[in-house]
């Protein structure tokens, strides 16, 4: 098994400088985390707001360093502090949000959306670069007609699966997905967990889940890390964390969690569909 993602000690700090009535004061908001993803794997990471999900993310994207602690991405350490990263590292790594209305620009077709990081970080040429967003496009089940569409005329779903597009579209290994079905209805989130587990297949892609909703994460992760103020209180195969919960937090967290169950919900969509055929 090859390691795509590498994690060693991470430590990222906060230095919040003080205000007329206030002192400065620094938030650990993660304190020395360490996990590691194989190719074709999914590791979820989950606690609830404000215990350092996204600082991660950040600091795996290589949008933000480390305080302290490695990573390092297939083999390659990462220093974004030191170095100018390689466009071949950048490219590696992926990230969707929760709201992907947020990082598309209303102007822009979604075509061009989808052909943006050739023109960037590519000299494919124009033609291909049209051929390449149509393929990608449908590979996330939208159609040709939506080549030529503004964000706007899509639904909350439709959007995500745009933002899932753009980020494939320079063949990355690892795609962090920070709470990408949070904000959408829960038959939404079943579609496009499944789409993610269709083209993690196809692509053999690795993923970083975000999440605070278990039902989520027992449908998705082959690995479970569990967050509680910056630390990591439990780390293991999803059967593991889910079977014997050993922190108090991860118990009362699984026993706080409503189970709405992702297959049942998956089935019912099937019948739905049956019916209306
Ligand atoms: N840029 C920042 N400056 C200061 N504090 C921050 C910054 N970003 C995040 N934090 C703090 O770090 C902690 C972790 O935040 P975050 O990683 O966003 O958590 P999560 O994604 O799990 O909700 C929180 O206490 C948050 O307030
Ligand atoms: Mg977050």
């Amino acid at each position: 098994m090859t390691k795509v993602l590498e994690a060693k000690n991470i430590v990222r700090d906060y230095h919040v400088p003080g205000g007329m009535f206030r002192p400065a004061r620094t938030v650990h908001a993660v304190k020395g985390v360490s996990f590691s993803v194989d190719r074709g794997k999914t590791l979820a990471i989950v606690g609830e707001s404000g215990c350092g999900k996204s600082t991660l993310a950040r600091i795996v994207t290589m949008i933000d360093a480390a305080t302290a602690g490695d990573l390092l991405i297939d083999g390659n350490k990462v220093d974004i502090a030191k170095e100018k990263l390689t466009s071949e590292m950048r490219r590696k790594v992926q990230i969707v949000f929760q709201n992907p209305y947020g990082s598309l620009n209303p102007r822009q077709k979604i075509g061009d959306v989808l052909a943006e990081p050739l023109l960037i970080n590519t000299d494919v040429p124009v033609s291909e670069r049209r051929d390449r967003a149509m393929t990608m496009l449908k590979k996330v089940g939208l159609e040709e007609k939506h080549f030529n569409r503004y964000p706007h005329m899509f639904s909350g779903g439709q959007r995500q699966r745009i933002a899932i597009a753009r980020a494939l579209m320079l063949n990355p290994s690892l795609l962090v997905l920070d709470e990408p079905v949070s904000a959408l209805d829960l038959s939404v989130q079943a579609q496009v967990l499944n789409l993610l587990a269709d083209l993690q297949d196809e692509f053999q892609l690795t993923y970083v889940f975000i999440s605070h909703d278990l039902s989520v994460v027992r449908y998705i992760a082959d690995d479970v890390m569990v967050m509680y103020f910056g630390e990591a209180v439990e780390y293991g195969s999803r059967d593991e964390v889910f079977s014997n919960p050993q922190h108090s937090y991860t118990k009362t967290l699984f026993a706080a969690t409503p189970r709405a169950d992702v297959e049942s919900i998956r089935a019912r969509i099937a019948r739905k569909q049956a019916a209306a055929a």
